[in-house]
Formats: structure tokens, sequence, C-alpha cells
């Protein structure tokens, strides 16, 4: 759900603290400055403590050197206590099992998920990368706002809609006209043919992310289209694996010749 910089960890409190004694100083002192602002947090598994309990805890953090000033609303620096109280809501014990302490770096979109899952979006096909995976290959490429992307397998455009997600201007192409073009036989149940408005324009409109869309074109990804030099900031894509989706080529003049010769 989140990620912090692990500063200290241990079985007890008394563990907890010692490491955190042994955490470089020099590691510390930029988060602890007086000209900043912070905040403690807690986040217990498997228990809930009262307010008095929480603020005790992060009382007995004093022996940390933080010279800045308590911020609740609008802190440029957050730090967690995180407690785990094991997995059994039956059998809560009093002290925790593992105590952590760190500053919060980020939290995730597991949201995102859900809210981009292949089971809503308008155009799919067979292999439609899952909205998890995309996100990750985005994030993999360190896509960011005003890049240029680029799918040469585009497919249903799973991975362009990520990408664009965080603020890319995408493009792709594929070898079969029908998925480029939004034509040929559907992939959904009780659908027999892809409806005029199924392709990847439309996946991205359906996000409000069209204004990223750039162009998709028909092509073999196995022959070089494009001129040398930088044009993208990153690829990314998903091949023919050759399982669910076949790798395919177009013939060139020469095999075709040489195949009717045969
Ligand atoms: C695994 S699918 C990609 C699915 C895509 N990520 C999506 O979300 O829909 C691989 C795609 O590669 C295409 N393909 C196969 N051989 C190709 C080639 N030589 N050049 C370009 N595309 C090719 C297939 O038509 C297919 O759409």
């Amino acid at each position: 759900r989140s990620i912090f910089e692990l500063w200290g960890h241990g079985r007890s409190a008394g563990e907890l603290y010692a490491s955190l004694k042994n955490y470089p100083m020099d590691k510390m002192l930029p988060y602890l400055q007086s000209d900043s602002t912070y905040k403690v947090r807690i986040h217990t598994f498997n228990k809930t403590l009262t307010q008095v309990q929480k603020i005790k805890k992060i009382d007995a953090l004093e022996f940390l050197p933080f010279k800045g000033k308590v911020n609740l609303k609008n802190p440029e620096h957050i730090f967690c206590i995180l407690e785990d109280y094991g997995m059994d809501p039956n059998n809560v014990p009093e002290e925790p099992f593992h105590l952590y302490f760190g500053r919060w770096i980020a939290d995730g979109q597991r949201e995102l998920i859900e809210s981009y899952s292949v089971k809503k979006r308008h155009f799919i096909g067979n292999t439609s990368m899952d909205a998890c995976l995309s996100f990750i290959m985005a994030n993999h490429g360190r896509v960011k706002p005003n890049d240029v992307v680029y799918d040469p397998f585009v497919g249903t455009g799973g991975l362009l809609i990520s990408s664009a997600h965080f603020g890319a201007y995408v493009c792709g192409s594929d070898i079969d006209y029908n998925t480029i073009h939004g034509l040929g036989k559907a992939t959904r149940k009780n659908q027999k043919w892809r409806g005029p408005d199924e392709n990847i324009r439309a996946n991205l409109r359906q996000y409000g992310l069209e204004k990223y869309y750039l162009d998709a074109l028909v092509s073999d990804s196995s022959r070089p289209i494009w001129r040398k030099g930088m044009l993208f900031d990153a690829i990314i894509t998903d091949p023919p694996y050759g399982i669910r989706e076949a790798t395919r080529r177009t013939a060139s003049q020469k095999e075709t010749v040489k195949s009717a010769e045969r």
C-alpha cells in the first residue's frame, strides 16, 4: 500500500529504539531540519489503539533529533510507526510481533487496477494486457508527462492506456489490420462483430486520455519502419509469445516468388 524508507525495526519497542539509534545520523538529518515541518503517524495491523496509546508511542520517540515543527495538516515529512499484531483477529497479542519505523515515501495506487479493469473496457482483444501489469510496465519504463511512448505490438492498446495515464503521448503499430481498424470478430461473449467505435482511440477516450493519442498504424515490427534517431522516450510492449497470440510476419516478394517456384 505504501513505500517507506526503513530507519529501524525490532521485535519489541526496546529493539526498535536500539535499531533506530544505529541508523546513520547523516541519513536522518536532512529530514529533521529546524526549518522543516513533520508529523508522525502510527499504523497498526490487526489491532486498534486508543488515541492516548498512540500519543504515548509517538512521544517515546523523542530521543530522535526532530528539530522541525509539527504540522499535522500539511507536513513536509511524514514518519510512521508500523506495528504488526499478526493475522489472527481472535488472538491478538498485547504487544506487537514486530515494530517498524520509517519515513513515508509514497502511497500505492491500487484503486487504478479496478478503475482501468479490462472487464469494463470498451475495446478488448484475446490478449488485452491486464491493467495491473500495464501500470507496472509503464512504471518500469519510467513514463512521465510529455514523454512519447511507442508499442510495436499494440493490439488493443492496453499499454498505451497506462502510459497515457502518466501523461505520455502514445502511439503503436500492429500487423493485424482488423485490430488497428477495430474490425472483425468481437472478443466478448454474446457479440459477434466488433462495433463501429471499438478501437484504441475509443479506449483512451473512455478514460479521458484521448488527447494523448498520437496514432496507430498497421505494420510488421520485424521490419524497420522508423528513421534512425531518438524518437521515443520509451518502447513498452507485450510481444506475441506464440501461445495465445501467434507471431506473424509479412511475406516479402522474394519469399513469395520462392514458394511459387517450389
Ligand atoms: C500479446 S498481443 C499484444 C496485446 C496488447 N498489449 C493489448 O493490450 O491488447 C501481441 C500483438 O502482436 C501482434 N503481432 C504479431 N506479430 C506481429 C508483427 N510481426 N508485427 C507487429 N505486430 C505483430 C498481434 O497481432 C497482437 O495484436
